[in-house]
């Protein structure tokens, strides 16, 4: 079966379910109309990713793409998680500014959901935009192996935006695999990538689909949601020939669009992007990079729909509500100081009477793990309330998209490039790399603190802080 047969298959599944018709994600089914209510089970599973192969992976509802979990900017959302698998997980809510005891961290926040047990999230999304969930457990291999969806905060009711601003709206969630040709898993982590960059997956999807070409209406704006669940990728985005803007970044809107020009997008990062579509019987390549060189990646069909808007321009760009995060108060802030440096010990360590991997440090410090009934100390204490600059240099030849949980913090500086400030959850700091966030510490806890190139994670790049 062609390419283009199983995603218009695909497509037809999701046709009327409010999202764009054309993106292949299935939606969660909402089991109540007066509130937000999900169950998600976790679950063996079986992919088609390479046409004509299996996958034996695992999946939220037993599928891949996982369903898209819809909410509303300050409406309740209660998702009853089942855990279906051998070994213990939790859901971890990435990028939502949510209450600790809901943040899905295995001992630091709750205990782990065991196998057969359910566990009930509950939280109010502050912010509208595109976040995304997966477990904090055996990450590598949860995740690895598809165990990540998204979750779609719409905006709440304003006077300057409605979603039919856009005629459509596009996730897309980007991973590499790793397989062999019959569809089987090969080796998610070698220690000598873990050691570098992290092993990259060699087999490239868009929502589970290889080089996907989508339908979306011609000359309108339309909305691509661009959600990097991969565990090691850093991709690289352009769309060539047609207006495309940067209008929002890891869910946060930013004030003034602007011009997509080769955005990276590190492990755990979303942008999303605002693009013009030209007439009818057109075809938008997407495009993806290493390096200088740039391949495709994904095309966009342009049909007549009646969805189509009837005068979209440059002038008429949809703008986006700014969520309402608190502004630092960078006069009064405390600055603390975070060095990721690479340990060299490529020698497995043991540890708990298993035997790891440890090449990466922050401040020195490698994680040590965590159990019930040992929590290490904290990388820093933060007291509530007061505002923090984060001072991050890379000490090493490799990106890592940092992440903090339970805030959105504002990049405001780098010693490599121009930064116009915009909030994010995860600032990818390339090689060398030398960048300062700022955020307010408004929400007591202990917050999980790390790369999202899940095997530095695992091997030392990760810790946590603690406000209160
Ligand atoms: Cu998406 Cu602790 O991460
Ligand atoms: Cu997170
Ligand atoms: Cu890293």
């Amino acid at each position: 079966m062609s390419i283009d047969r199983r995603s218009f298959l695909k497509n037809s599944l999701v046709a009327g379910l409010g999202l764009a018709a054309t993106s292949c994600m299935p939606i969660a089914r909402l089991e109540s109309t007066d509130d937000y209510h999900y169950t998600l089970t976790l679950e063996e599973a079986s992919f088609e990713l390479i046409p004509g192969t299996q996958t034996p992976g695992k999946g939220f509802n037993g599928q891949f793409p996982a369903p898209i979990i819809k909410g509303k900017q300050g409406r309740p959302i209660t998702i009853t998680v089942i855990n279906k698998l051998q070994e213990p997980t939790t859901i971890h809510w990435h990028g939502i500014r949510i209450d600790i005891a809901m943040d899905g961290v295995p001992f630091l926040t709750q205990k782990p959901i065991m196998p057969g047990e359910t566990f009930v999230y509950h939280f109010t999304p502050p912010d509208a935009g595109t976040f995304w969930y997966h477990p904090h457990v055996n990450s590598l291999m949860q995740l690895g192996k598809g165990l990540a969806g998204l979750l779609i905060v719409e905006e709440a009711e304003n006077p300057q935006f409605t979603p039919d601003d856009f005629a459509a709206d596009l996730p897309l969630i980007l991973k590499n695999w790793h397989l062999n040709d019959d569809g089987s898993f090969s080796e998610l982590s070698i220690p000598r990538y873990a050691a570098r960059m992290g092993t990259p997956g060699n087999y490239e999807t868009i929502n589970g689909l290889h080089k996907p070409v989508f339908d979306v209406p011609a000359n309108s704006w339309i909305r691509l949601r661009f959600a990097n669940i991969d565990n090691t990728l850093v991709y690289k985005l352009r769309i060539k020939n047609q207006p495309a803007f940067v209008v929002s970044i890891d869910g946060n809107p930013i004030a003034e669009p602007k011009p997509l020009k080769d955005h990276p997008l590190g492990a755990g990062m979303r942008v999303d992007i605002a693009l013009l579509t030209p007439d009818a019987g057109q075809e938008i390549v997407v495009e993806n990079g290493k390096g200088r060189l740039f391949f495709s990646y994904m095309r966009l069909r342009t049909i007549e729909s009646d969805k189509q808007q009837s005068k979209a321009s440059l002038a008429t760009i949809p703008r986006l509500p700014l969520n309402p995060i608190p502004e630092p108060d960078l006069e009064n802030a405390e600055t603390l100081k975070f060095v990721f440096e690479w340990e060299g010990a490529v020698t497995p360590v043991s540890h708990n009477g298993k035997t790891h991997h440890k090449f990466w440090t922050i401040n020195r410090r490698a994680w040590e793990g965590m159990s019930a009934n040992n929590i290490p100390e904290p990388l820093a204490r933060l007291e509530l309330g007061k505002t923090y600059v984060f001072d991050l240099k890379n000490n090493t030849p490799h990106g890592h998209p940092i992440h903090l949980h339970g805030f959105m913090f504002k990049v405001i500086k780098s010693n490599k490039k121009r930064i116009d400030p915009f909030y994010a959850d995860t600032v990818l700091m390339e090689k060398n790399e030398r960048v300062k966030i700022a955020f307010v510490a408004d929400n007591p806890g202990r917050w999980m603190y790390h790369c999202h190139v899940i095997e530095h994670m695992k091997t030392g790049l990760m810790g946590y802080i603690e406000v209160s």
